[in-house]
């Protein structure tokens, strides 16, 4: 095999710094369900919320229309597709219970928080709080309160069709929204942005939210009058019934796990204290061995460790603008505004207290990081082969699409900077085959 020689960025490992290795991308034992059935009664409750398409506008669309189970949970298709269309691939649940953050630009910081954003989302579900509410009246409470206790009194009486809340608007920072400014590449956007911002007689910068990704959809305004006119003990009650939604079905995402890959079993072998030859398998032979020296050898660990093989943080890869993007999707940069604001659901909030790492983190990220533009969360590469395709939107339609955009690096980032560490691979095509099979293995 042709060793690499472009630089001192990629050296390739020895047999004895694998072996150090790999022992980090294992999962450790209090990690390991080994379980993929939902058991008890909460999580056998979030499993039946989890498939049922009454919880949406048009009663057609479930969380599994979007994560199908044969799919690994997701859905095979670039961009998710509900009750409209949104702007970003619908990722895996597979292990999911391990992740940190939710969602590609990491607004949720718990499980239980996530599940409710596709609910209220009108290009999702499309459904509100107090139909929800409803629907676990009148079809799951005895269920409901097997496992969260006593139906509220407040929400026995009659309640409107439709109603929730305002969502809290995304408001960017002047620093970050005159960089996003800066970011747009379309002459007829940027004369729409200042148009918009004359009409509406806000400063230019206020505009640009409306503009990216990750602004709030609006909510109909029947449905927020109709939350107003509630009485606060009735808003508290359905707030409370809500989160208990979350809560089942972050019970049952739980039961996702899907870690025993041809991988495992050889760096298994290899920590029983075999040599590398004998630890080979008819799964992981030496191909897949010598992907993992060339992942191992191009730092792909820097970001994707662990085993998750995700740092759980959030990175800019460079990818380049794509022609005719409606709006402009800048991540993390405002996810981590959003995850900040998010009063009610939050872990900061008085309904879903969480006690995770992010949320020990939350008051600590900067919301004027300019390196979390356009950066997104680092994906899990386990089970990556059963679910094509690739990226935040989807747009590598296959692993070697994927691989050949690190192996170029286009020279300059659509929006932001890429992250200096990430190097053009130049790979060979055999090396390049040889990491697409490492990476088949887990
Ligand atoms: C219309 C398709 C669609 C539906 C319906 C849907 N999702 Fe998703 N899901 C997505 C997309 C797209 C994302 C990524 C969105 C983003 O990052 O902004 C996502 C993200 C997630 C994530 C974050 C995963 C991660 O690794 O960060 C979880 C968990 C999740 N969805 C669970 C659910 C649950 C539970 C439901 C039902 C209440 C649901 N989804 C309904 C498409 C969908
Ligand atoms: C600087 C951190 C970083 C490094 C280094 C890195 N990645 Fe990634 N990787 C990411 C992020 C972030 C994404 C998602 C980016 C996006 O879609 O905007 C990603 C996406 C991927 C995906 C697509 C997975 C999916 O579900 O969409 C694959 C496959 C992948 N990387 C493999 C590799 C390989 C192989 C290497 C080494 C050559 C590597 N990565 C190096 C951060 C990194």
């Amino acid at each position: 095999m042709p060793e690499l020689d472009h630089s001192d960025f990629f050296i390739l490992p020895s047999e004895g710094e694998v072996i150090q290795r790999l022992p980090t991308f294992l999962f450790s034992e209090e990690q390991h369900p080994r379980r993929s059935q939902a058991e008890t009664a909460r999580e056998r409750l979030g499993q039946r919320w989890f498939f049922d398409p009454r919880f949406s506008q048009n009663g057609k669309i479930s969380c599994a229309t979007c994560h199908q189970p044969d799919k690994s949970f997701s859905d095979g298709i670039p961009i998710g597709q509900g009750l409209g269309q949104g702007a970003r691939r619908t990722p895996s649940l597979m292990n999911v219970r391990f992740a940190h953050w939710f969602f590609w630009d990491g607004r949720a910081d718990s499980l239980e928080a996530q599940a409710l954003g596709p609910i209220e989302h009108p290009l999702e579900h499309g459904s509100n709080r107090i139909q929800v509410v409803r629907l676990m009246r009148e079809f799951y409470r005895s269920a409901y309160e097997a496992s969260f206790g006593p139906w509220p009194s407040s929400l026995m009486g009659e309640l409107p069709p439709d109603a929730m809340p305002q969502r809290s608007a995304l408001s960017l920072s002047p620093k970050i929204a005159t960089y996003a400014l800066a970011s747009f590449q379309s002459a007829t956007q940027l004369h729409e942005i200042l148009r918009e911002a004359e009409r509406r007689r806000v400063s230019v910068w206020q505009q640009v939210p409306a503009h990216t990704v990750a602004a709030a959809p609006a909510v109909p305004e029947a449905w927020v009058q109709a939350w107003e006119a509630l009485p606060q003990k009735t808003q508290h009650a359905a707030n409370e019934v809500f989160a208990n939604f979350g809560r089942g079905i972050a019970a049952y995402e739980r039961t996702l796990v899907a870690i025993h890959s041809p991988f495992d079993e050889f760096a298994e072998k290899v920590g029983q204290g075999k040599s590398v030859a004998e630890s080979l398998t008819a799964t992981f032979g030496t191909q897949e061995y010598e992907g993992l020296r060339l992942f191992l050898g191009a730092q792909c660990h820097n970001c994707h460790n662990g085993p998750l093989f995700s740092d759980q943080q959030f990175h800019n890869i460079g990818l380049p603008l794509r022609g005719g993007e409606k709006s402009m999707d800048i991540g993390r940069a405002a996810g981590i505004i959003l995850a900040q604001s998010e009063a009610h659901f939050s872990c900061k909030g008085p309904y879903l207290k969480q006690e995770s790492e992010s949320c020990k983190e939350l008051p600590y990220l900067d919301s004027e990081n300019l390196e979390m533009m356009g950066a997104f969360k680092t994906p899990s590469l386990r089970n990556v082969a059963h679910r094509a395709p690739y990226g935040h939107d989807g747009r590598f339609a296959t692993l070697q699409d994927m691989l050949a955009h690190y192996n170029e690096l286009p020279t300059e980032a659509g929006i932001g900077h890429r992250e200096e560490t990430l190097q053009p691979l130049r790979f060979s095509v055999i090396q390049l085959i040889q990491l697409e099979a490492f990476l088949r293995a887990l």
